[in-house]
C-alpha cells in the first residue's frame, strides 16, 4: 500500500466528495466549521482546523508559574523527544503498568469484544496505538471493523494510521487530530462504539477535571455504548515511587526534557543540571506527585511575553499528577455519570485493572434522578426569589418606582406565567388562569415604562398563582422525565425556565438598587469582607493573534444567541487584567473627563448634556470627595473595587481618556475562554467548574469585591474577575452570529439584533451561577446605567 498521491478531498462546501467515510461526516456538517479531511489510501484524518496558538506554550508556562504552588502543564511533556522518552518509561522494569495492562488486554480482548459486540473502537490519546493492537486483533478476527484513533499530535497519528493500515486490511480507519474536548462532539455517529482510555491516563486529570471528563464522555456516548478504562490501583509507596523514578533515570530525563523544551522553544535559560526529578506518593490523596525541584535559585524569563519569574532554591514546580484507584470507589465514580460496570478484570498482584462500562439509557440511568434534580433546581431558585423580596413591604412590591423597571410584583407573576407557558401550555397541559393573564405578563405587549397601568393581580393573588403553577409543574416534571421529545428537549425547557428566573432575580435587584431611599439587605448576603487582596502587578496582558472558537453548540444550557460555535481569527491585542476601578475612574473625573468634549462621541456627548451626569449613578458629592448610595445606604467608595453603574458612553469616554478602547465582544470572549493549550474554550475563565473562590457571583454580596481578591479565577491569558463583579461593556452591537437560528422563540434575542444595543459580558455580583458563563451575552441601550455595569479596556499592539 502506498501513501503517495495524497488526495485532498475537500470540495467547496468543505465536505469530501467521496461518501466512503460515512462515520463522522454528518456531525461535522452540524458544527458548520470545515474540518480538514485528508484521505491517504485506506484511511482518513479529520484535523481540527483551529491550529494551536503560536504562544500557547508560553502562556501556559506563565499561568503555571504565576500560581501558588507553581505547576507546568503535563501535556507539554510530550514533544518528539518526550514521547520517545515516555515509550522508554513504559519499558522500564519498575514501570509495571504498561506491561500489566498489555497482559490483561492480551488475555481478555476477545471477552471484551463478546461483551461489546460489533462496535466502532474509539481510542482517546491513541499515540502510537501500541496498546491497542490486542483489541484490534480481537476486533478484526471477527470481520471488518472500524477504528477511530484520537490524538492531539498529528504526526504520530499519521504514523500509527499508516502502520495499522498495513497490518489490518479489514480495518476502516478514521482518525481525529484534535483534543478530546473537540473530538468527542463529533463522535455521535460512531455509535455503536467502545471508547477506550488506557494507561491509567484518567489519573493524570485533576480531581475536578476527572469529573468533567466523565460528564463529557457520558454526554457524547449513546445508550448501550461502552467505555473501557485501564486504572492503576493504590498500593505501597515504595512500588509506586519506583515506577515514577526508575533506576535508569529515564523518568528523570522525561521531567528534565520539559525544561529543555522551554529553553529551546521559549528562549528561557534554565540550567538543566539543576533540575531534579522528584516523585512522591501522597498517601492521603492517593496520588503520585511529580515535581521538578531546582537545586539553585533560578530566574525563568520569557522574552516572548516580557515576564520574569524567580524560583527559589529547592522550590518545587509540579509537572504531573497520577491518581491511584480503589476498584469500588472508581467504579462508583464512573457509574454516577450514567454508566453500569459491564465487565472487569484485574491483576491483583500487580495492582492494575481494566473496567468496561456500559452507557445506560438516559431513562433507565436517570429516571427519577433527573426529575429530582429539576425539581430541586427550580425550588432552590424560587426560594431565592422569595428571599430577595422578603425584606420588602407590599407597597414596595406593588408600586412602580422607576420607569426603567417593572413593579416587582409584575416580575413575580411573570415568572409563574413564563413557567406555565413553557412547562405546561407549550406541552399541551392546561394551566388554570394563565391564558387570561397573557395580556398582563407578555413583555412584548407592554413596555416596562407602562406596566404600572396593567391590571396586575394583587400580591396575595400573585403568590397563589405562583404556588398553583408550581404544583402543576411538579406533576409535569414526572411526565417530562419519561418523555423524550425531539423538538423541545425536556432538559432544555427546564433549563430555560430556571435561567429565566435567575435572570429576573438580577433584574429585580436592579430595581431595588434604584431605590436610594430603601435600605436593603436580604438575610443570605455575606457581610464579611474578603481577606486582603493584592492588586495585580500587571495592568494588561497580551493575547497573541490567532483563531479561536467563539460561542457554543450547546443546545440545552445555552441561549440561541450564543450559538453556533464559530471560528474567529483576531490580531494580537492587549486587554486589562481587571475591570476599571473606582480609583481609576475617579482619576478620569478629576481630570475633567465629563467636561472634555474630545473624549466623547457625538452621541455620547448628547447623552452627557441631556443627563448632566458627572459621576456614576448613585455617587453623591461628599465634602471634597464622593460617596455612593449602595442599596439605600451611604457607603464609602473603595478605590480598589470595580466601578459600577456606568453607561456605555461613559466607558467609551474613559477608554479614550486612558489612551485605550473597549474590547470587542470577540476579544473579550477569547481572553476569557480560549484555552490555547487544550485547544478548546473553557466554560468559565478558570476552567469548567464554578466554586465560590473563583468569582463574585450568585448574589453572595451586593457589591463588587476589590480587584485581585479572586486570584483563582484567572483566565488562560491571565485576566481576573471576568465573570462576576460587574457586567462589562464591549464595543460590539448586539447581533446574531453567522448561522444564527432563533430558538425557541424570536423574542428572546432576534428582535433585539441590529445597531441598537451594546453587548455586555461576564455577569455581575447579582448574576446567578446558573447564568454566568463565558459565552453568555447580555445587551442594553448604550445610555443605560441601572445595570450592574462596568468595563475593562483593550489596546491594539
Ligand atoms: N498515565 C501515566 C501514569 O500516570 C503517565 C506517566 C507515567 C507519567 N510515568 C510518568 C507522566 C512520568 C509523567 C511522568 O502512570
Amino acid at each position: 500500500m502506498t501513501n503517495g498521491g495524497v488526495r485532498a478531498l475537500v470540495s467547496d462546501a468543505g465536505l469530501p466528495e467521496s461518501s466512503g467515510w460515512p462515520l463522522l461526516m454528518s456531525s461535522i456538517i452540524r458544527t458548520q466549521r470545515p474540518w480538514q479531511e485528508e484521505a491517504r489510501g485506506s484511511f482518513v484524518v479529520h484535523a481540527d482546523p483551529v491550529r494551536e496558538a503560536p504562544l500557547a506554550f508560553a502562556l501556559s508556562v506563565a499561568a503555571g508559574l504565576d500560581d501558588q504552588p507553581r505547576w507546568l502543564d503535563s501535556r507539554y511533556l510530550y514533544d518528539d523527544a518526550g514521547s520517545a522518552l515516555f515509550e522508554e518509561i513504559t519499558r522500564q522494569p519498575e514501570y509495571y503498568q504498561t506491561r500489566t495492562e498489555d497482559r490483561l488486554l492480551a488475555r481478555h480482548a476477545r471477552a471484551i469484544r463478546d461483551v461489546v459486540g460489533d462496535a466502532t473502537l474509539v481510542e482517546l490519546g491513541a499515540g502510537s496505538a501500541a496498546k491497542t493492537r490486542r483489541l484490534l486483533d480481537a476486533w478484526t478476527a471477527r470481520g471488518p471493523s472500524r477504528y477511530v484513533p484520537v490524538d492531539v499530535s498529528t504526526a504520530p497519528l499519521h504514523e500509527a494510521c499508516r502502520a495499522l493500515a498495513r497490518r489490518y486490511c479489514d480495518l476502516h480507519i478514521e482518525a481525529v487530530a484534535a483534543s478530546y474536548e473537540r473530538a468527542l462532539p463529533l463522535l455521535r455517529h460512531a455509535s455503536p462504539m467502545m471508547l477506550t482510555f488506557l494507561g491509567s491516563s484518567m489519573g493524570n486529570l485533576g480531581r475536578y477535571e476527572q469529573d468533567d471528563f466523565l460528564a463529557l464522555v457520558a454526554e457524547h456516548l449513546g445508550p448501550e455504548d461502552h467505555f473501557l478504562v485501564g486504572l492503576d490501583f493504590a498500593k505501597d509507596a515504595a512500588t509506586l515511587e519506583a515506577a515514577y523514578d526508575d533506576a535508569a533515570g529515564v523518568t528523570a530525563a522525561f521531567t528534565r526534557n520539559l525544561f529543555v523544551r522551554m529553553n529551546r522553544e521559549l528562549g528561557t535559560a534554565v540550567p538543566i543540571e539543576a533540575v531534579e526529578h522528584v516523585a512522591i506518593y501522597n498517601e492521603a490523596l492517593e496520588r503520585i506527585e511529580i515535581y521538578a525541584e531546582l537545586g539553585q535559585e533560578t530566574a525563568i524569563e520569557r522574552p516572548a511575553l516580557g515576564r520574569r519569574f524567580r524560583i527559589g532554591r529547592r522550590e518545587r514546580i509540579r509537572t504531573e499528577l497520577s491518581y491511584k484507584y480503589r476498584p469500588r470507589a472508581a467504579t462508583a465514580a464512573v457509574e454516577r455519570h450514567g454508566f453500569r460496570l459491564a465487565w472487569s478484570a484485574a491483576d491483583e498482584e500487580a495492582g492494575f485493572g481494566l473496567f468496561l462500562f456500559r452507557r445506560l439509557h438516559r431513562g433507565a440511568a436517570a429516571r427519577g434522578v433527573r426529575r429530582a434534580a429539576w425539581e430541586a433546581e427550580l425550588d432552590r431558585l424560587r426560594a431565592r426569589t422569595h428571599e430577595l423580596v422578603a425584606p420588602l413591604g407590599e407597597e414596595d412590591l406593588v408600586r412602580q418606582h422607576s420607569r426603567l423597571m417593572s413593579p416587582l410584583v409584575w416580575d413575580l407573576g411573570h415568572l409563574a406565567h413564563f413557567e406555565a407557558l413553557w412547562l405546561l401550555r407549550k406541552r399541551g397541559v392546561e394551566a388554570p388562569g394563565a391564558e387570561a393573564l397573557d395580556p398582563v405578563y407578555d413583555p412584548q405587549r407592554t413596555p416596562r415604562a407602562e406596566r404600572d397601568r396593567l391590571p396586575i393581580p394583587t400580591l396575595a393573588q400573585t403568590r397563589a398563582f405562583m404556588e398553583e403553577v408550581r404544583s402543576r409543574t411538579r406533576v409535569e416534571l414526572e411526565a417530562m422525565d419519561r418523555g423524550r421529545s425531539p423538538v423541545l428537549d425536556e432538559s432544555m425547557l427546564v433549563e430555560l425556565v430556571a435561567q429565566h428566573e435567575a435572570q429576573h432575580q438580577e433584574t429585580m435587584l436592579q430595581a431595588i438598587a434604584l431605590r436610594e431611599d430603601l435600605p436593603y439587605q436580604p438575610a443570605f448576603v455575606e457581610r464579611r469582607p474578603l481577606p486582603g487582596a493584592a492588586r495585580p502587578v500587571e495592568r494588561s496582558v497580551l493575547v497573541p493573534a490567532g483563531a479561536f472558537v467563539m460561542g457554543t453548540d450547546d443546545q440545552v444550557r445555552a441561549y440561541d444567541n450564543e450559538r453556533p460555535a464559530h471560528e474567529v481569527d483576531l490580531p494580537t491585542f492587549r486587554i486589562d487584567v481587571t475591570p476599571v476601578t473606582n480609583g481609576d475612574y475617579l482619576a478620569f473625573m478629576l481630570d475633567g473627563g465629563y467636561r472634555r468634549r474630545a473624549l466623547w462621541t457625538d452621541e455620547g456627548w448628547r447623552w452627557r448634556e441631556a443627563s448632566v451626569a458627572e459621576a456614576p449613578v448613585h455617587w453623591r458629592p461628599d465634602g471634597g470627595g464622593w460617596r455612593a448610595m449602595v442599596f439605600g445606604r451611604p457607603t464609602a467608595i473603595d478605590p480598589d473595587c470595580p466601578v459600577v453603574h456606568v453607561c456605555w458612553y461613559e466607558a467609551d469616554a474613559y477608554a479614550r481618556w486612558a489612551g485605550k478602547r473597549l474590547p470587542t465582544e470577540a476579544e473579550w470572549e477569547k481572553a476569557a475562554a480560549w484555552d490555547a493549550g487544550r485547544h478548546a474554550p473553557r466554560r468559565f475563565p478558570w476552567g469548567d467548574r464554578l466554586e465560590p473562590e473563583h468569582a463574585n457571583v450568585d448574589q453572595r454580596r451586593l457589591s463588587p469585591v476589590p480587584v485581585g481578591s479572586l486570584p483563582r479565577g484567572r483566565s488562560p491569558y491571565g485576566c481576573l474577575q471576568m465573570l462576576g463583579d460587574v457586567w462589562e461593556w464591549t464595543a460590539t452591537w448586539f447581533d446574531g452570529y453567522p448561522g444564527f437560528q432563533a430558538f425557541p422563540y424570536r423574542e428572546y434575542s432576534e428582535i433585539f439584533f441590529g445597531r441598537h444595543y451594546r453587548v455586555l459580558r461576564g455577569g455581575s455580583f447579582a448574576t446567578s451561577a446558573l447564568v454566568a458563563r463565558n459565552t453568555f451575552r447580555n445587551w442594553d441601550f448604550p445610555e443605560r446605567r441601572q445595570i450592574f455595569s462596568g468595563f475593562r479596556c483593550a489596546e491594539d499592539v
